[in-house]
């Protein structure tokens, strides 16, 4: 089998808008991105809403009096004031969409359902036949032109009614919704889509939402933050234990009913940083051996192995959610291939035998607390950082990185089969963005992809590779400040102007110099064609 930098993703939230309509429900991201600093717009928003949905309205009402002290409270939940109603209106633009990523020469497109606009309201009422029928056509479309769908179900975006009736993560309830949206995409979908994720970054999720407050329902305390309520130390471990569960419960009934439909596979994607150590001691070496337990493997031992890391068992008391024995079973063995997002690498200094304290904006928060495994992780080393810098704060440009972190799973995981679902560039300054002459974007894939390459040589079962992202979106609390597209979209237009690395991925993609390295196949026959389409 080839590996296959072929691809291209994006999530609903940040392209679809068309948020209010054919009968798409209010989801979290509405809510959130409606509190707007002492303007309390959400309360207009809500209003609105209950005059199209009377049916909703009590629901709403609840939310309207918990957001009230939200509003109180935050000064601004997206940077730029903006929000996603309009987005890249991929709702009504997908067709030159994927016309384009045709034109681009993509075998694969990853891409995540809304689950406001295909439940709106979760279990509490009915599917949106309206949200069914758009996601059939995308994956009709695709499937046409030759573009395998990698669907992920749930990339942090879920109907604002479970977030007011149960808490969303922080409840078990939430598995069982989960479940039920996960059903109801199988039902609708599988018959046709061979590649599956349960979920995007459950961690990176539990981190900001419920460590750092910093997307819905933003919760925190100190010293992470300054939330109206929230525990940094236990919710962001409830809410992944939670989330785990309800992979796993999907994954079976997958497993059980649906993979024969077109023999498909079903895995999870992950936030995977690398880490190195920052000084040349031994305590450093195991803090940033501490600081991988805690961000990828915290997802993946659980989903391979039936447990949390070692590591983390170690440091954690009894806040660390624990699997009963049939719990185990399920969560074990419930991945067919792992995705990695990897975007940068950290350096990692132990604060179990030394005095940490942040002194950087990259640095962490609270390195005296178990939820941070005692690792401090920074992106510069006497004034110098580790890389270069990018718009992303805690991303920079380490391409050796990807080597690092593919390793690194390999080992610990046995060589399962990978996929780099997400890896993508942002320029500090946006200046290249603006005038579509991204060449540091460019040189970005170039490195990245050489040294995935370099991991391939040296036998990690990698089976493909996913640009983020296709266009410029709505970067969640960045709005549209920060910029990953290969093409950039004029806001008053909406016109999709190709950069400079979208000529360039063409042209790398008719011509791939990653063709004819070949890996040990354990996904079925079938399950190839995506990664032979572009390698030859
Ligand atoms: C990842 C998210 C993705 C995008 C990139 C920049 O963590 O999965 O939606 O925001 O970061």
């Amino acid at each position: 089998m080839e590996l296959d930098p072929c691809c291209l993703c994006r999530s609903f939230v940040k392209v679809e808008g068309a948020v209010h309509e054919d009968g798409k429900g209010l989801s979290n991201w509405d809510v959130y991105c409606r509190i707007q600093g002492d303007k309390p717009e959400f309360l207009v928003f809500s209003v609105a809403q209950c005059f199209l949905d009377l049916i909703l309205c009590s629901c709403l009402f609840i939310a309207v009096e918990f957001d009230f002290w939200r509003v109180l409270r935050f000064s601004g939940n997206i940077v730029d004031g903006t929000n996603g109603d309009i987005a890249n209106d991929h709702y009504h633009r997908y067709m030159e969409d994927i016309e384009i990523m045709q034109s681009l020469g993509l075998t694969a497109y990853r891409f995540s359902i809304s689950w406001s606009r295909v439940l709106p309201r979760g279990r509490h009422g009915g599917v949106n036949q309206a949200g069914i029928n758009f996601y059939n056509s995308i994956i009709d479309n695709l499937l046409l032109r030759g573009i395998q769908p990698f669907v992920t179900i749930f990339h942090n975006e879920y109907p604002q009614e479970l977030e007011d009736r149960f808490g969303g993560w922080l409840s078990p309830v939430m598995q069982e919704e989960f479940v039920h949206f996960s059903e109801t995409c199988f039902k609708h979908f599988a018959d046709r889509v061979q590649y599956w994720m349960t979920m995007n970054e459950p961690n990176l999720l539990a981190e900001a939402a419920y460590e750092k407050g910093r997307s819905p329902p933003a919760r925190c305390s100190p010293p992470f933050g300054h939330c109206a309520s929230g525990n940094s130390d236990v919710e962001p471990l409830v809410a992944v234990h939670n989330m785990l569960l309800a992979h796993a419960r999907a994954a079976k009934l997958y497993h059980e009913q649906y993979k024969s439909k077109v023999n498909g596979v079903i895995g999870i994607t992950v936030c995977a940083y690398m880490y190195i150590p920052l000084r040349e001691i031994e305590d450093d070496t195991e803090a940033a051996n501490r600081a991988l337990a805690f961000n990828a493997a915290w997802m993946l031992d659980p989903l391979v192995f039936g447990d949390y890391p070692l590591e983390m068992k170690r440091y954690h008391g009894s806040e660390l959610p624990s699997f009963s024995l049939e719990e185990r079973e399920l969560v074990r063995d419930s991945i067919d291939f792992i995705g990695i997002n990897h975007y940068g690498t950290l350096y990692a200094k132990d604060c179990i035998h030394s005095s940490c304290i942040c002194n950087d904006s990259t640095c962490t928060l609270g390195t005296d607390r178990p939820i941070s495994g005692f690792v401090y992780t920074t992106g510069e080393r006497n004034g110098v950082t580790i890389g270069e810098p990018t718009g992303m704060s805690e991303f920079f440009v380490v391409p050796k990185g990807m080597e690092g972190i593919v390793k690194y799973i390999k080992e610990r995981y046995h060589n399962k089969p990978m996929f780099v679902t997400e890896n993508g560039y942002s320029s500090p300054g946006n200046e290249d963005d603006i005038y579509g002459h991204d060449v540091k974007r460019i040189h970005y894939h170039q490195s990245y992809l050489a040294s995935l390459a370099q991991a391939v040589r040296n036998g990690a079962d990698v089976r493909g590779y996913f640009i983020w992202s296709f266009m410029d979106n709505f970067e969640w609390s960045n709005g549209y400040r920060l910029k990953f597209g290969i093409y950039r979209i004029d806001r008053q237009t909406l016109n999709r102007i190709p950069k400079l690395s979208a000529t360039w991925y063409r042209d790398f993609l008719s011509n791939s110099s990653l063709a004819g390295v070949y890996l040990s196949s354990t996904v079925p026959d079938e399950n190839k064609d995506v990664s032979m389409v572009h390698s030859e």
